[in-house]
């Protein structure tokens, strides 16, 4: 085989996608390493996809997306946060939240930058920037329930810094951000010449408390890079549907890269978002509802097994340490699914600040939590005996 591109060398499959196909392999187990909602997409939003792809040509679009969306879509952060971003300007609608991801990276770093995460951290993001030769910094919040403070980012930041990556409501640990840590990152941030990148994916689905975004501070709107999407608010993985918000100035180099990469989204889909942001817009309020049922349980569960964990506030994630029975997260979990069938991702798949942890994901039904909390049990209290 000729020689492939050197900077794939240290990529790998993402560990929450690895212990996905192991499981797959295992029928008899119960599934907690789910990334997506186990609800169907609203049945609105497939009616009228339905009725479109029956009676319209479904071309191409813009390529930022059809003017309907892209202005739903500003409509949304206007009513939700105040936050002015021109419809025609200032939107991209992207295959996914991951598309925009990748459309940002490639749009503004360059070999030997240097990105801050804080960690544990989103799978999805440290290969993009390995594949451009970029250099990950990341930033411990163990030590502060998985929130990071203005303190800890800005010791991180160098000469080489060109973006800070938040993730909020967090994945893997289910954190959120309050406005007084928002307030402290936006007084950094606008000292500093890098750009802020903020994954607001899981933004709907924070389950207490409120959702503080950055898009509201106009002070750093000329070097934010919001994205959000409806894979997680709307149970929508499966149709591609995300989006990435910026200054005019940056929306027009953003796409180029979009561009050349995809053209536009696709259409049906864009259809489909379409009704989600108008017609839908308080789908996620029934889901969550469920999501909190179940998180409130488990979590009793885990603590009452003596595991040292911090409630998750926002996504359907939950992150408890079994650091107290000294073995790698990957160890453990692989353990865990031979003995008891129960799969769960190692906490290393985060990074080396998720070790220690294992992510159990509570989208999936009370039966199935009830049933693995109690095979999650009797191999910890076997384990307790050994
Ligand atoms: C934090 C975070 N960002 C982005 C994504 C990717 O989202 P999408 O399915 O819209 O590409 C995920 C998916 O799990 C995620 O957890």
């Amino acid at each position: 085989m000729p020689e492939l591109n050197k900077l794939l060398k240290d990529v790998e499959v993402p560990g929450t996608r690895q212990m996905a196909n192991r499981v797959a392999r295992m029928p008899e187990s119960i599934d907690l390493t789910l990334g997506q909602p186990d609800f169907p997409t609203p049945q609105s939003i497939r009616d009228r996809v339905m009725e479109a792809v029956g009676d319209q040509p479904m071309k191409y679009s813009h390529n930022r997306g059809t003017i309907e969306l892209r202005t739903a879509i500003a409509n949304f952060y206007k009513n939700k946060y105040g936050a002015d971003y021109d419809a025609a300007d200032e939107v991209i609608v992207t295959n996914g939240g991951s598309e925009a991801l990748d459309t940002i990276f490639r749009t503004i770093v360059n070999p030997n930058d240097e990105i801050i995460m804080p960690a544990p951290i989103y799978t999805g993001y440290a290969p993009i920037a390995s594949m451009l030769g970029a250099k990950t910094v990341l930033v411990d919040t163990t030590d502060t329930d998985f929130v990071p403070t203005a303190e800890k980012i800005e010791a991180a930041i160098t000469d080489k810094t060109k973006a800070v990556l938040l993730n909020y409501p967090n994945n893997p640990t289910g954190a959120i951000y309050p406005e007084e840590t928002i307030e402290s990152l936006v007084k950094l941030f606008e000292k500093h010449d890098i750009f802020v990148i903020v994954d607001e994916m899981y933004s709907e689905n924070t389950l207490d408390g409120e959702h503080y975004s950055f898009t509201s501070y106009p002070e750093i709107k000329d070097k934010l890079l919001a994205v959000n999407g409806l894979s997680k608010s709307h149970a929508m993985t499966g149709w591609r549907i995300g989006w990435l918000l910026g200054s005019a100035e940056m929306v027009e180099k953003l796409t180029l890269v979009h561009l050349y990469n995809t053209l536009c989204a696709s259409m049906p889909s864009q259809v489909a978002a379409l009704e989600a942001l108008t017609g839908a817009l308080d789908a996620p309020v029934e889901m969550n509802a469920a999501y909190v049922e179940r998180r409130d349980y488990i979590y009793r569960r885990l603590v009452d097994m003596g595991l040292d964990v911090v409630l998750p506030k926002g996504a359907f994630y939950i992150f408890p340490s079994i650091r107290k029975y000294n073995e790698s997260s990957s160890d453990f979990a692989i353990e865990l699914l031979e003995t008891a069938q129960v799969a769960v991702v190692p906490g290393a798949a985060f990074s080396e600040y998720g070790e220690g942890h294992i992510r159990i994901s509570f989208a999936t039904s009370m039966e199935n939590l009830e049933a693995a909390a109690d095979r999650l049990e009797r191999f910890l209290s076997r384990k307790s005996e050994e």
